[in-house]
């Protein structure tokens, strides 16, 4: 297949682009959007060979749900049972990086809710996505648009590195603005279940839910035949091809060791900028200002991608703090080191 890469960085420039965006997907095909977290493999999530050819596509397990993508709140009627917390959360995040998990109705396939009887819901702010579910007028399936295993896209090259020749069109958008998936809930009346973490803090989400719990996935390692409340957290993800190991301790304990190992290993850094001065110029990825968390949110998944290519036998990273949005590059960070923290 032929992927059409289209320019929408300004917008949508034709009538002609989206009917034909929509009508790739209402034919059954594929579409990778951005949003503002990362870009979205979409297809119609009312029909199940579609939910079939983005499984193929992305090379993931059947059984791993997809987030189903809507205009505006109230879109989500057809396909989930909603709830005044529902309303609530929406009212105060949407559209926006949320993601709700709430009962489906029939409209929805099992084959695109992995055979779950809940159905994630979500309403993002990009206003290329709300164009094309509108002009689509159906709910857009879409999980990350990169081959699983591997970091989200933050941008078009990213898309086209994993799903050129897999997918019918690229629309691309430029740099998304958040650069990590959206936060995922469960509710329980007004209680929520944080499944994962994102843009919309814990504690945001504490300003309009009466309690919010961490789902243990989201810091700690699952055992062995553990079964996760989010099925995407028990797969391997966004790991390089070689040890990425995070680093815990003092800032100066930090880049001593860091010094040491550029002398003794083929190593990359993904440092933080005010550390560039200190350290060799040699295979460091710059992932932002330490105190700037939204910028190394932004940047992780390409810092990701970039330091794999550097033909290195080791990556070192920052073990982040887990406040605020903090908490979501922790969750990110430690799948992508498989948990390897090393204390200096
Ligand atoms: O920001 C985002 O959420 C992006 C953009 C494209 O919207 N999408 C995204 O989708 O990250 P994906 O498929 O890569 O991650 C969705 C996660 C998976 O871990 C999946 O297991 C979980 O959401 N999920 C989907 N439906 C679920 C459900 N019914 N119950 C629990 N977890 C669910
Ligand atoms: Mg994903």
């Amino acid at each position: 297949m032929t992927t059409k890469v289209i320019d929408v960085k300004n917008g949508f420039q034709s009538q002609d682009d989206i009917k034909e965006a929509a009508s790739i997907l209402l034919a059954g095909g594929l579409v990778v959007f951005p949003t503002e977290t990362v870009y979205g493999l979409g297809g119609d999530a009312t029909n199940e060979s579609s939910a079939q050819k983005i499984y193929a596509a992305k090379g993931r397990p059947s059984d791993n749900p997809l987030i189903i993508h809507i205009a505006s709140p109230e879109e989500a009627e057809p396909y989930a049972v909603t709830s005044e917390t529902y309303y609530r959360l929406a009212k105060a995040f949407m559209p926006g990086p949320l993601t709700v998990v709430l009962p489906r109705k029939e409209s929805i396939p099992l084959r695109t809710t992995g055979g779950l009887q809940t159905v994630a819901v979500r309403c993002p702010s990009h206003p290329i996505a709300r164009a094309l579910i509108r002009e689509a007028g159906i709910p857009i399936a879409a999980p990350s648009a990169n081959l699983s295993g591997k970091p989200s896209p933050t941008c078009a090259r990213h898309v086209i590195e994993d799903l050129s020749g897999r997918v019918d069109m690229i629309l691309d958008g430029g740099n998304s603005e958040i650069g990590l998936e959206s936060t995922i809930v469960a509710l329980d009346g007004n209680r929520a279940t944080l499944l994962r973490p994102g843009a919309i803090t814990a504690d945001a989400l504490r300003c309009v839910c009466e309690s919010v719990t961490v789902a243990p996935s989201v810091v700690a390692q699952l055992a062995e035949n553990e079964r996760p409340l989010s099925p995407g957290m028990k797969y391997k993800h966004y790991a390089p091809s070689v040890p990425f190991v995070l680093l815990k301790g003092s800032k100066n304990n930090i880049l001593d060791f860091l010094k040491k190992e550029q002398k003794e290993k083929k190593c990359a850094i993904l440092c933080y900028s005010e550390e560039t001065a200190e350290l060799e110029n040699k295979n460091l990825v710059d992932i932002g200002k330490s105190e700037n968390l939204d910028e190394q949110a932004k940047r992780l998944f390409t810092a990701l991608r970039d330091a794999d290519k550097l033909g290195v036998d080791i990556i070192y990273g920052h073990l982040p703090t887990t406040d605020g949005i903090g908490l979501a590059l922790y969750n990110r960070m430690l799948r992508a080191a498989a948990h390897t923290i090393l204390e200096v």
